[in-house]
C-alpha cells in the first residue's frame, strides 16, 4: 500500500501534487536492471513531467532525454541532462527552437516532414553545423488506445508516410549539413497489450530491410514510448512490467551489428509515483446522488476531463468506513470537471484528504490557470 503522511498534509494547503521518491528510485532502478544491454539507451520523456526534482532524480541514472520543445531542451540542460543525450521531435519545430538545439549540440532531430528537414538544413547550414536526424515514420498500427492517444496510424498529423520514406532519405543525402542516424517510430501511449509492440518489431524488421535493398542504413533505431500503467489498481503494479517491454524488442526486433535501440518512456517511468491530494470542500446531497466537491478540478488533472480518463480515489482521511456512492467533483465552471462518478468510496466528510492516484505523469505538467487559479506546488516524499 502506498503511505502518505496525512500528519504532515494538514499543515499544506490544498490541492498540491505529491511524489514518492522511493518508489520513482525504485522504478528508475527496474529500467536499469531490465534494459541492460550495451546498445539499449532510454530517453526520458520529459513532457510527462518536468518537474526539476523529479528531472535530476531521472538524470542521475542515466537516461536520455526525449524533448518535443525549446523549453523541455532547455529544461534538461537545467536538470543536468548531457546535451548530447538529448533527441528531439514535434511536427512544429520554430526556426527559434532549432536553432537553440543546434546551439546545444543535441544528439538527434526527429524529423516528421520535408519542409522541416529543409528548413533544418538551412539553418544548420547558416551556424555552421551539422545536425543529426532521424526520421519519424508512421508504421500504421493500432494500439488499441484512447483515439486522442494513438499516434501511429496512417492519417495521423505524426510522422512521414511509409510510402514517401525512400523520397526523404534520398532528399537527405543530398543536403550538405544533414547526417541521417536512424528511423524513429512511437505508435501511442498507454498501451497495456503487448501485441502493438511485437507488430511494431516486425513492421521495423522489414522496413530497414527494404530500406538496406535502397542502400540506406541507419546507425539508430528510435521506438518510442507508449508503455503503459496500471491506473485500476496503482498498489498492485506500482512498477511497469519492464522485463516484458524489454524483451519484446531483445525477441523480436532484428538489430544490426552496431545498430542502437533508443526508448522514449515517460509515462510508465514516472505515473504512479505522483498523487494530487486534495480536499473535500462539501458533501452536497442530491436527489438521487450525492456529490463530493473537492478543491482541485480539471485545471489541476485534466485526463479525466480530456480523454475520459480515471484516476483511482482514496479518502486518505477515512479509509475503513462506512462506503457510500459518490461523484467526486471538482470546482471549475465545467460539467466535465469531474473525476469519478458513482464512486464506491468510504464515508467522506468535509475536511476530508482524498489522493488522485497515478497522476505522476501528465498530471502537474498539464496544468492550467483557467478560472484564475494558481498552479498547483509539489512536495515530496523526502524533504
Ligand atoms: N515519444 C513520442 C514521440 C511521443 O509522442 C510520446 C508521447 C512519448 C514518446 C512518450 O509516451 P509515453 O511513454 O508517455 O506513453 N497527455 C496524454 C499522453 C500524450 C502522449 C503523447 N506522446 C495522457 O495524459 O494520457
Amino acid at each position: 500500500m502506498a503511505r502518505f503522511p496525512i500528519s504532515e498534509f494538514k499543515e499544506l494547503s490544498t490541492p498540491f501534487y505529491f511524489y514518492d521518491l522511493s518508489l520513482l528510485d525504485r522504478t528508475l532502478a527496474e529500467i536499469q536492471r531490465t534494459a541492460r544491454d550495451p546498445r539499449f539507451k532510454v530517453h526520458y520523456a520529459v513532457k510527462a513531467n518536468a518537474n526539476p526534482v523529479i528531472l535530476r532524480r531521472i538524470q542521475a541514472a542515466g537516461l536520455g532525454v526525449d524533448a518535443v520543445s525549446g523549453g523541455e531542451i532547455s529544461a534538461a540542460i537545467e536538470a543536468g541532462f548531457e546535451s548530447d543525450r538529448i533527441v528531439y521531435a514535434g511536427v512544429g519545430k520554430s526556426d527559434r527552437e532549432i536553432a537553440l538545439a543546434l546551439e546545444t549540440g543535441i544528439e538527434c532531430f526527429n524529423v516528421e516532414s520535408f519542409p522541416e528537414l529543409e528548413i533544418i538544413d538551412e539553418i544548420a547550414g547558416q551556424m555552421g553545423k551539422t545536425a543529426s536526424v532521424a526520421f519519424r515514420v508512421n508504421p500504421d498500427i493500432d494500439a488499441h488506445t484512447h483515439a486522442y492517444i494513438t499516434t501511429g496510424l496512417a492519417e495521423n498529423k505524426f510522422g512521414i508516410n511509409l510510402k514517401q520514406l525512400p523520397d526523404i532519405l534520398d532528399k537527405a543525402a543530398s543536403l550538405d549539413n544533414i547526417r541521417v542516424k536512424g528511423l524513429h517510430f512511437h505508435i501511442g501511449s498507454q498501451i497495456t497489450d503487448n501485441e502493438p509492440f511485437v507488430l511494431l518489431c516486425e513492421t521495423i524488421n522489414n522496413l530497414v530491410e527494404e530500406m538496406e535493398a535502397l542502400c540506406h542504413t541507419f546507425s539508430t533505431i528510435n521506438v518510442g514510448g507508449g508503455l503503459g500503467i496500471d491506473y485500476a489498481d496503482p498498489d498492485r503494479h506500482p512498477i511497469p512490467d519492464f522485463e516484458t517491454y524489454f524483451n519484446t524488442f531483445r525477441n523480436h526486433l532484428k538489430l544490426r551489428e552496431g545498430q542502437e535501440l533508443h526508448f522514449e518512456l515517460g509515462r510508465s517511468v514516472v505515473a504512479q509515483c505522483g498523487s494530487l491530494i486534495t480536499r473535500v470542500l462539501y458533501v452536497k446531497e442530491g436527489i438521487t446522488k450525492r456529490f463530493a466537491i473537492v478543491d482541485a478540478g480539471m485545471t489541476e488533472l485534466i485526463r479525466p476531463a480530456l480523454y475520459s480518463a480515471h484516476h483511482k480515489i482514496e479518502n486518505l482521511s477515512s479509509p475503513n468506513g462506512e462506503r457510500h456512492h459518490y461523484d467526486v467533483v471538482g470546482p471549475i465552471c465545467e460539467s466535465s470537471d469531474c473525476f469519478g462518478k458513482e464512486e464506491l468510496l468510504p464515508a467522506i466528510r468535509r475536511g476530508d484528504f482524498i489522493a488522485l492516484r497515478s497522476a505522476g505523469a501528465y498530471g502537474e505538467i498539464m496544468a492550467s490557470q483557467y478560472n484564475c487559479r494558481p498552479l498547483p506546488p509539489s512536495y515530496f516524499s523526502e524533504k
